[in-house]
């Protein structure tokens, strides 16, 4: 209970699980949200996950920009995790799947990448229609935010696998692929 609520003193309100959801939240949008939480979650134990498949194979500089990525994927599910309790919401941390641990090469790999930010565009554009459906504008502001990230994350990943097609199987154009990818988050 947040101190300086009117409920503070009220024994009624003590229990924590009694929260005044659907008032603040509705609960479809609220289960909607915590969903996110987890596929955000998700994305970044498969980002980590290929940060050691990219480690494992001396590409450091692809490693080191996915572990960036894990970050930031992490990021993501604290900002929607926060706004779930910014509006009074129940937050609940679901189960998490297992990654996948490796693939056929870097390619493959950063096409995974790519293709998986195109899955989470859709999950976020699924989120926005519902906040428009529940009339929830907050939640409509906030996932605005998503929706030009998704546009960065897909651009991003999809310059990467273009660059790669471009190389080809040629060792020297991976390295200065690696050697580009290694400064990210660097001036
Ligand atoms: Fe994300
Ligand atoms: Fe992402």
């Amino acid at each position: 209970m947040k101190s300086g609520s009117i409920f503070a003193f009220s024994p009624r309100f003590l229990n924590r699980e009694y929260r005044l959801v659907g008032v603040m939240i509705s609960q479809k949008m609220l289960d909607a949200l915590n969903g996110q939480v987890a596929a955000e979650l998700f994305s970044s134990n498969l980002y980590l996950s290929m940060a050691a498949f990219f480690d494992a194979a001396d590409l450091r500089g692809f490693s080191h920009w996915m572990q960036i990525q894990a970050h930031e994927e992490l990021a993501h599910a604290l900002k929607i995790f926060e706004h779930v309790l910014d509006r009074s919401g129940r937050a609940k941390v679901g189960a998490i799947a297992e990654p996948p641990f490796s693939w056929e090469s870097p390619l493959t790999a950063m096409e995974a990448a790519y293709l998986h930010e195109v899955k989470v565009t859709g999950l976020i554009n699924d989120l926005v229609a519902l906040a428009v459906a529940e009339k929830d504008n907050a939640t409509f502001n906030m996932l605005q935010w998503f929706v030009a990230e998704q546009v960065e994350e897909e651009k991003q990943a999809d310059e990467i696998v273009k660059k790669l097609k471009l190389v080809g199987d040629k060792d020297v154009g991976l390295i200065v692929i690696d050697e580009e990818l290694a400064r990210r988050g660097s001036k």
